[in-house]
């Protein structure tokens, strides 16, 4: 059914599952469902320094507004097609092209090269540019990013310590991994920081300071302000590497899977990039306009991945009824993304690769309003809708109009 609960290893899940159970929950009862279940959470406890960061602290939590208010602006700001960042994002593109076409019709394996262009573009936010693979900075976020991601799955590496914390005083394995992993952070940390000096000491004098560094340093100095260096450091390594890096580059790498298999759809995309932009000059980004059948396809990429299967799990503050059903305050609520974008009742076809359902009969992208892009949640909706979400597709417009540029 649309509701209903499970209990695996001793938690209680509540899944929701149809589109008006999700839409209730995170919109219509937004306020009321914008909290995460933090309890038996031993091994994001740890990694996120008690939950400072704005992934999983409480909406209720002053800082948690705090936080993204200060991301959210940077990334608007980074997003907005400024001179100097789009040059630099389509650096990162061009080397990224340079590197498939290297391969001279050689098959290979892109997730790698895939991987850290999304790293670098998460770099070049934080830090205003981006950095070679053999650099300390880099692969120490690279270091902490894919440890993050083993060890904070919900059934990844060391569920028992979320149990039985006290495991980890008799030599329990994931839990020495974790503290590496968190002098892996601290070491990091600092690194940053002298990154963020030497990049104060580049910047011109009349060069508007696009770092997001600098927008939480700023917000540290500002008097009352309760925020402290945890805080900034849990949400550097969690909300903006962790949270941004994974998510697109996995999306990525499963489109190079999916196109493969799809030529009617890359003679498509190829045809309007090339009546758009042609061959003499790189993607910008507004061509996005222009360019309705790539669009159409970013969203059904989003919907046919469902890279975030379950989202990220939510909790009541209070009792609250969702289609009918008591959902009680304090429970894990998922919400069961996969199931909204494949269901069989709404979509035709689901389980095909089908860019056309976001267009109209003109070809041009269907409104906002339109059925099937309200069914369509890969980010999540109401207060805690993905922080990245105009970026992340920003990412994705780049790379995949690019590649049809040139292959
Ligand atoms: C394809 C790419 C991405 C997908 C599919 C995705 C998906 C999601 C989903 C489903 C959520 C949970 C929303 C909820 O709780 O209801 C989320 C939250 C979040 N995402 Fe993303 N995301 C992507 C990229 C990014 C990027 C690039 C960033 C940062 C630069 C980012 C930062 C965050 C943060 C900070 C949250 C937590 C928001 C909060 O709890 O208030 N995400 N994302």
């Amino acid at each position: 059914g649309p509701v209903f609960s499970v209990k695996m290893l001793h938690k209680q899940f509540v899944v929701l599952s149809s589109f008006d159970a999700i839409y209730e929950a995170l919109v219509k009862k937004g306020k009321s469902f914008s909290g995460r279940p933090n309890k038996n959470c031993f091994r994001v406890d740890e990694v996120t320094d008690h939950f400072r960061n704005i992934l999983r602290s409480q909406a209720t939590d002053p800082l948690w507004k705090k936080l993204r208010m200060i991301a959210h602006k940077k990334i608007k700001m980074y997003d907005t097609g400024m001179e100097r960042i789009e040059r630099i994002s389509k650096d990162m593109i061009e080397n990224l092209l340079k590197e498939f076409q290297s391969k001279s019709q050689r098959s290979f394996n892109p997730k790698i090269c895939i991987y850290n262009t999304v790293m670098n573009t998460i770099l070049c936010l934080l830090l205003g540019r981006t950095f070679s693979t053999n650099e300390e900075i880099f692969k120490k976020m690279v270091q902490f990013e894919q440890g993050g991601a083993t060890v904070m799955a919900h059934a990844g590496r060391g569920v028992e310590l979320d149990l039985c914390p006290w495991l980890r005083f008799f030599g329990n394995k994931t839990y020495e991994f974790i503290c590496h992993l968190l002098e892996v952070r601290n070491q990091l940390w600092e690194l940053i920081k002298v990154e963020a000096s030497l990049g104060d000491q580049m910047l011109k004098e009349d060069e508007e300071d696009v770092r997001l560094v600098s927008a939480l340093r700023d917000a540290l100095k500002e008097n009352g302000s309760e925020l402290s260096e945890k805080h900034l450091r849990a949400h550097v390594m969690v909300d903006i590497s962790f949270a941004g890096t994974a998510t697109t580059s996995n999306t990525l790498h499963m489109y190079l899977n999916i196109i493969s298999k799809h030529p009617r759809v890359q003679e498509k995309l190829q045809a309007e990039v090339d009546r758009v932009v042609g061959l003499q000059r790189m993607v910008s980004l507004s061509d996005k306009g222009e360019m309705p059948y790539t669009q159409a396809t970013i969203l059904e990429l989003l919907r046919f991945t469902s890279v975030v299967p379950m989202g990220v799990p939510h909790m009541p503050y209070e009792d609250t009824v969702i289609q009918g059903k008591t959902v009680p305050a304090g429970s894990a609520v998922l919400m069961n993304m996969y199931h909204l974008h494949h269901d069989e009742d709404f979509w035709d076809d689901p389980f095909d690769f089908l860019p056309e359902r976001f267009l109209d009969a003109d070809g041009e992208l269907v409104s906002a309003s339109h059925p099937n892009r309200r069914h369509l949640m890969p980010f999540g909706a109401g207060p805690r809708v993905c922080l990245g979400e105009v970026l992340a597709k920003t990412r994705l417009f780049f790379v995949i109009a690019s590649l049809a540029q040139m292959f």
